[in-house]
């Protein structure tokens, strides 16, 4: 096998699409934890493929990443990818197996990257717990970066502005904010809290980040979606806790998956 991972990506999407019997894909979905429930709102089913069988994919390693990709025809006869999972930089695999779903999903022709996450709220004062935000801008504090040499990527634009005015005709309600990644696996302490407050971070979390960078190499508009399921650590003096994270995602699933499927009809 070779490895070049933008091969490996082109490889692996020409396996997804013969599973799937789908000859190119328009929009894919990487469903965050907390998200997972909502996916079954997005369309109608084709295929759903374990992420084992392509090549490329590491094996899901946190309970409620599920680790499968799901094709799915929308009412609007768009074909969807949609992740329902994602490998995480804290498992250790290094940052090729992180950004290879979004690879895979733009060599099978995926224009459109929609990424979603659970994430801690750093302004409690105006974002509740449950409440989606729609990602502006990020701070990649992880350390890690999936490019390598002279690719100088412009990322002023990064989160695409007429898709964030798309997700707010959906939604008039979503409010903007920053995300700050860290790598994890811990949560942040109090005072990465605060430092990433200072910084201009709206909410704090572990991923996303590295796989909008790879949307953006590959010419792919991306849309970003914060769950807010905790405040950050030590702003209101709670442990914090994943099956928290999981259980706000499961109480908000019905109305984060009415609001994927409307914003991807649009896009
Ligand atoms: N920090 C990092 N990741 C997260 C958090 C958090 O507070 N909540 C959910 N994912």
């Amino acid at each position: 096998m070779s490895n070049d991972p933008y091969a490996l990506a082109a490889t692996a999407a020409a396996a997804l699409k013969s599973t799937a019997g789908v000859e190119s894909f328009d929009v894919a979905l990487v469903m965050g934890s907390g998200w997972v429930p909502a996916a079954d709102a997005i369309g109608t089913t084709v295929a759903e493929i374990p992420v084992t069988d392509l090549p490329g994919f590491a094996p899901p390693a946190v309970a409620g990443h599920a680790g499968r990709i799901r094709a799915v025809t929308t009412a609007s006869g768009r074909n969807v990818l949609i992740f329902l999972g994602r490998t995480h930089l804290y498992e250790g695999l290094g940052v090729e197996p992180v950004v290879h779903g979004v690879r895979t999903a733009i060599a099978a022709g995926v224009s459109t990257v929609v990424l979603t996450n659970a994430a801690g709220g750093l302004r409690p004062e105006h974002q509740k717990v449950g409440e989606p935000v729609l990602i502006s801008d990020h701070i990649n504090l992880t350390g890690a970066h999936p490019l390598t040499g002279a690719r100088f990527v412009d990322m002023t634009d990064t989160y695409t502005p007429r898709l964030r005015d798309l997700a707010r005709e959906v939604d008039p309600s979503l409010a903007e904010g920053v995300y700050v990644a860290f790598r994890g696996p811990t949560y942040e302490t109090p005072a990465e809290v605060r430092m990433s407050r200072i910084l201009g971070g709206d909410m704090v979390g572990m991923s996303t980040v590295l796989e909008a960078i790879a949307a953006r190499e590959g010419g792919a508009e991306v849309l970003g979606l914060s769950l807010v399921t905790n405040p950050g650590a030590g702003l209101v003096g709670e442990p914090l806790n994943h099956q928290e994270v999981l259980e706000v995602g499961r109480a908000t699933a019905a109305r984060m998956g009415v609001l994927l499927a409307n914003v991807v009809d649009k896009l």
